[in-house]
């Protein structure tokens, strides 16, 4: 490693990369999309990656298609994952000295398997990491919210993400108990596409049922009807509906009722202990996914606990990984962590 060679913490996401520097700056978020062309040989070569060519999402030219590198948090594809993590590389190391063999702690989810991990760290150094590291992610939002994970107390997390929600109990160094559930942001999105089309008979795309869902805002308590355009399902013209944000609420019931469930599920493996700090700290919520309207409220009412909200829910996992690279010690004590189930 060379003495001015970049040190980074890095959060490799289903829909969002976020790239910290050591000292805390954020240096790149962008979406975890890469535009590439497919060439004769069945190389693919990125041409855009992240927010220009999510933009392409469902209107990419023939030729052409928009990759999602990673899938739950894990690489599907090695060769698009060196690809697009060498293109956020470059974007992040401005002079040339930085790019010498950069260090990077990166997060990977609790549940990854060993191969998963390994998958990772190749995909990292091939793509120009000199040195890569892992944190659990669920450790590594704690550590961005300010928790200090070796504390002989116990602390739940849980992180809302775009492909998979992970609810991680950890205490001194360790993960004590941990679910997940493959249903998470994205899930969200598609079942109020799927209520959008089957009760109001209209079509929209990927990007505009994502939009909806983050309008879907309660002013003082009232809910905020949202006004809707697509394509009717039996006419195939333009139209607007007006779609009333307790009923979008309802459809995305199911994957929120999956992430109580999980909650649910590490709260009775818990020895009673660690279950009083929990009730006492409450459970801290992050991810873009954590952002949905009325979700703390939900899950609040559901398990009685107090749940609060990271202040920066979609930047906290990369700003811990990045606090990991000065605190060796907890480096270690979450590196061989094994997957849990
Ligand atoms: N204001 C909001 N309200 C509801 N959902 C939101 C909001 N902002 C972002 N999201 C959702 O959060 C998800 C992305 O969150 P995040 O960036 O934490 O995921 P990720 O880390 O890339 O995914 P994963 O952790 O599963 O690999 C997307 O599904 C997005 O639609
Ligand atoms: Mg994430």
């Amino acid at each position: 490693m060379g003495l001015l060679s970049a040190e980074l913490g890095i959060d490799l996401g289903t829909a969002n990369t976020v790239v910290c520097r050591r000292d805390g700056t954020i240096l790149l978020n962008e979406p975890s999309v890469m535009l590439v062309t497919l060439g004769a040989d069945g190389n693919r070569r990125p041409i855009l990656v992240g927010r220009q060519a999510r933009e392409l999402t469902g209107r990419t030219p023939v030729g052409m298609a928009t990759v999602r590198p990673i899938r739950d948090g894990v690489v599907t594809d090695l060769q698009s994952a060196k690809g697009f993590i060498n293109v956020v590389i470059h974007q992040v190391t401005r002079r040339p000295w930085e790019r010498f063999r950069p260090r990077a702690i990166c997060g990977v989810p609790a549940g990854a398997t060993g191969l998963e991990r390994q998958a990772l760290v190749e995909a990292l150094e091939e793509a120009g990491i000199g040195h890569a590291d892992l944190i659990p992610e669920p450790v590594a939002g704690a550590i961005g919210c300010g928790i200090d994970p070796l504390e002989a107390r116990a602390h739940m997390v849980v992180d809302v993400g775009g492909g998979t929600a992970e609810v991680t109990a950890i205490c001194f160094g360790g993960i004590l108990a941990a679910s997940s559930c493959r249903v998470a942001g994205d899930e969200m999105t598609a079942a109020l596409n799927q209520y959008l089309r089957q009760e109001h008979h209209l079509i929209v795309g990927e990007l505009t049922a994502e939009d909806i869902k983050i309008r879907l805002r309660k002013v003082d308590s009232v809910p905020n009807p949202i006004v809707v355009e697509g394509r009717d399902v039996f006419t195939g013209k333009p139209r607007m509906q007006t779609l009333d944000p307790d009923e979008a609420a309802l459809a995305i019931r199911p994957t929120v009722d999956g992430i109580v469930e999980a909650l649910a599920e590490v709260l009775d493996r818990l020895p009673p202990q660690a279950v009083g700090d929990i009730m006492q700290g409450g459970v801290l919520a992050f991810g873009g996914g954590s952002l949905l309207e009325g979700f703390q409220r939900h899950l609040e009412d559901a398990l009685g606990f107090s749940v609060t909200l990271a202040e920066r829910p979609l930047t906290c996992v990369a700003e811990g990984a990045a606090k990991a690279l000065s605190t060796p010690r907890v480096l270690a004590a979450f590196k061989g962590a094994p997957p849990q189930a």
